[in-house]
């Protein structure tokens, strides 16, 4: 496995794969057991598995936890040699956003007003422009992402067809922990109660999920009192959002019907945590994958 931290070294990687594919993995790192899932299947899918690793500052508000963000690029080198990639990608802040740099990918619309966008107004901005840097690097055929944060995974679909960028997006499902929490790199900041009280996302996604197929009369609204009433009961939790929303431009659904996004944040003790669930186009639920530990 190489690692890479130079822009030209990893152009001249990519030139050395000419004629073959390529996926593209783009983490922050402190990788765990959801990213390994994606590993596996960029290499299912590519001659190559690029993996980039670089805790994007764009993306991080002055108030959030840039400065602490967890960090251990020695295990996570190890976990990604253990799953065969080829290249691992580790620019410093300075070689891509060098003194003077000046041009910003912005997306626009709801998908860059509403639900993770209001709380964190200029993180799609960040997330859209490192991602276009990344894509322009590696030029990946395949680019991989999670439905963990599926309104990056809308931004990001959006602007490779926007922007007319030669490879697909491809999309995995939410890897979570047996009681069904969703893993993140942010669990890492949950004490032992907090950790089990943080569960609370999950039922109430699934409360929102049966709400929803139900249909009540109360129709979107109804559901959302579901998922809201659940988290009230977790006096650990305070709810940010809990949302219907159209899983492609994020605008609010008025009627009960797919395709649609239960999406869901909180903060749990000092972590802020995000969950989704997806009802697809055919009306089947796309609710993640659980792993035991
Ligand atoms: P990061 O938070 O490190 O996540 C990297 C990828 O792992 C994202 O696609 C994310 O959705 C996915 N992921 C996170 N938790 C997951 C889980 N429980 N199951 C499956 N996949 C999971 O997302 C980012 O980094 C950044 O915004 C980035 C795209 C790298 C741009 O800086």
């Amino acid at each position: 496995m190489q690692v890479i931290e130079t822009i030209d070294e990893m152009r001249a990687a990519r030139r050395g794969w000419a004629g073959e594919t390529v996926g593209l993995f783009p983490t922050m790192g402190y990788l765990h057991a959801g990213h390994l899932s994606l590993v596996e299947r960029a290499h299912a899918e590519n001659e190559h598995v690029a993996v980039s690793i670089f805790v994007n500052p764009t993306q991080f508000a002055p108030t959030e936890d840039l400065s602490r963000y967890p960090r251990d690029l020695p295990r996570d080198l190890a976990m990604l040699e253990a799953a065969g990639v080829d290249v691992v990608f580790t620019p410093s802040a300075d070689a891509m956003y060098p003194p003077g740099y000046a041009t910003y990918v912005e997306p626009s619309g709801m998908l860059a007003e509403r639900l993770e966008a209001a709380t964190r107004p200029s993180h799609f901005r960040g997330v859209a422009t490192v991602v276009t840097k990344l894509f322009q690097i590696v030029a990946p055929d395949n680019a991989y992402f999670a439905q963990k944060d599926a309104q990056q995974v809308a931004v990001v679909r959006r602007l490779v067809a926007d922007l007319n960028l030669p490879l697909a997006v491809r999309v995995l499902p939410i890897v979570r922990e047996a009681d069904g929490l969703a893993m993140s790199t942010r669990n890492k900041y949950l004490g032992p109660e907090d950790r089990a009280a943080a569960v609370v996302l999950n039922r109430a996604l699934q409360a929102g999920a049966a709400a929803f197929d139900s249909r009540p009369a109360g129709g979107v609204a109804a559901v959302i009192a579901a998922m809201t009433q659940v988290v009230a009961g977790e006096p650990r939790a305070q709810l940010d959002y809990a949302d219907i929303c159209d899983p492609d431009n994020f605008a609010p659904l008025t009627e009960l019907r797919p395709p649609a996004l239960l999406a869901i944040a909180a903060k749990v003790g000092p972590a802020r945590l995000i969950d989704n669930f997806l009802l697809r186009a055919d009306g089947t639920w796309e609710k993640g994958v659980t792993v035991a530990l």
